[in-house]
């Protein structure tokens, strides 16, 4: 069985060292106790990350919000896939619809899946509809974004990719509602489906699929039971009363 992974992305929280290291020493004994059955993962942005993950790494598993895909050079401002493993980094959230909104395109996004695996770090790679029509248009729209990330990966490194179902409309504390657990569930069988045609059966199944979208204490449970190998938390995961919580929750399943 896939070991559940639970995951947080602060996105650009908080502003401060001092509200970070408030964090993650209130999320550390937390995950001290949960860590046998579960993975937790945070992704502060990249100031606080790096100091964090060199110290802690062997507490808790870090993971970046983004990556550049060159090696080095001349980049400004960018971040290199061997920059972070050498910080203890172990996870890269790639494709987040935030980014893509930003530009980020799904040649940029399948470049950075294969810099991660080619440094052994684990994309985590975001899909996701904007929103949803009758005609179910936003299911090719998925597939696209799958296929697409996925092109140049060979099947021997399945296991070591996660995919993350965000629908944009459920993201964010003003989203009008999270998804029902049984639009996840659905959504979980059409990715699993589309990595089995891309992987075949064998190796699709070694696939961690996430849900991610306004996950808090009270629905975290309900996505586990359909099928989810995880969640991705957006605010709930600045909180640790909150995440711990949802660590709970995910204990108990
Ligand atoms: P949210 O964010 O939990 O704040 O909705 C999730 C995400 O964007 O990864």
């Amino acid at each position: 069985m896939l070991k559940k992974i639970i995951i947080g992305n602060w996105k650009m929280n908080p502003p401060t060292y001092a509200g970070t290291q408030k964090i993650i020493s209130g999320i550390l004994p937390l995950v001290s106790r949960v860590k046998n059955k579960i993975e937790v993962v945070i992704c502060p942005p990249f100031p606080w990350l790096t100091d964090f993950s060199h110290k802690l790494n062997k507490k808790v598993s870090f993971g970046a919000q983004d990556v550049f895909y060159e090696p080095a050079g001349p980049y400004t401002g960018e971040v290199s896939v061997d920059m972070l493993k050498s910080s203890g980094v172990k996870f890269v959230i790639v494709g987040h619809s935030e980014r893509r909104a930003l530009g980020e395109t799904d040649e940029i996004v399948s470049k950075k899946v294969h810099a991660c695996l080619k440094s052994s770090l684990i994309p985590i790679i975001c899909v996701g509809e904007r929103e949803r029509d009758s005609g179910h248009t936003y299911l090719d729209l998925i597939k696209h974004q799958l296929k697409s990330a996925l092109a140049r990966v060979p099947r021997a490194s399945a296991g070591k990719l996660i995919v993350a179902y965000e629908p944009v409309w459920a993201i964010g504390r003003k989203a009008a509602r999270a998804a029902t657990s049984e639009e996840c569930g659905e959504m979980i069988i059409f990715i699993r489906k589309i990595l089995s045609d891309i992987f075949g059966v064998k190796s699709a199944v070694r696939v961690r699929i996430l849900y991610g979208g306004s996950v808090e204490p009270k629905n975290a449970g309900a996505y586990l039971t359909t099928r989810a190998n995880g969640l991705l938390v957006g605010h709930d995961s600045l909180d640790p009363k909150k995440f711990g919580e949802i660590l709970k929750v995910a204990q108990s399943m």
